[in-house]
């Protein structure tokens, strides 16, 4: 059986940059399935689709044309054969990847997409409901979790490296609010699965967390 490693959590905790760190250091394959959320969404927003038109967003999440190219620095995203890696990561698109991550038809319409990445020697799956969901045979599931102020100073850090302009006060506010839309939705709700392994990294650097995880596989 492929060997999957989930790893799942709010956002801003560091999932991110863990999952590329781990598939480079153990040759696996990476699932970014917030991203598929992401795409969604700004498909939905680019054909038109409301965000409250459960049965279209499903079409959309099914039609989803997209590429995942690895490149130097991390994975390019493409859309339709359009370059769509920084649109994806744009604040409102990931208020709305919440919104569309919350219906149900959608989640379904995404799961064998997500599980088709699941191929030799391993993969690394980075999302919500990756252990509890999509991947509930993993045999290594980690929940990694940070407190929000951390995960907002984090976010402001990456936003100015990036020399965009960073407001602590909203991107708090973001981080809680699509923190309770995830946790409290009917479908896939964000939580760790029983047999998961809850790492705080509030206070940890990056290569301490990588580490721990490391020393589970
Ligand atoms: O991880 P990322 O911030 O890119 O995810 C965007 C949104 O997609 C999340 O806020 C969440 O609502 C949704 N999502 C999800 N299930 C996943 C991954 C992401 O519901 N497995």
């Amino acid at each position: 059986m492929v060997k999957v490693i989930t790893i799942d959590g709010p956002s801003g905790a560091g999932k991110g940059t863990l999952c590329q760190l781990l598939a480079k250091q153990l040759g696996y394959h990476l699932l970014d399935s917030g991203a598929l959320y992401r795409l969604t969404a700004l498909s939905a927003e680019k054909q038109d689709v409301p965000f409250d038109d459960t049965e279209g967003l499903a079409r959309v999440a099914a039609s989803l044309d997209v590429e995942f190219r690895p490149v130097e620095k991390g994975v390019q995203v493409i859309l339709a054969g359009e370059d769509v890696s920084s649109a994806i990561r744009q604040e409102h698109v990931g208020m709305n990847a919440s919104k569309v991550a919350a219906c149900q038809p959608v989640r379904d319409a995404l799961l064998q997409r997500q599980r088709g990445f699941a191929e030799a020697p391993g993969l690394i799956a980075d999302g919500r409901d990756m252990g509890t969901v999509v991947f509930p045979e993993a045999k290594v599931k980690v929940f990694l979790t940070a407190s929000a102020d951390e995960r907002a100073r984090r976010r402001v850090m990456q936003l100015e490296q990036a020399g965009l302009d960073a407001d602590y006060a909203q991107i708090l506010q973001d981080i809680e609010l699509r923190d309770k839309q995830d946790r409290e939705r009917k479908s896939s709700p964000l939580k760790p699965a029983e047999d998961a392994v809850v790492l705080d990294s509030t206070s940890l650097t990056i290569q301490q967390v990588l580490d721990r995880v490391i020393a589970l596989t």
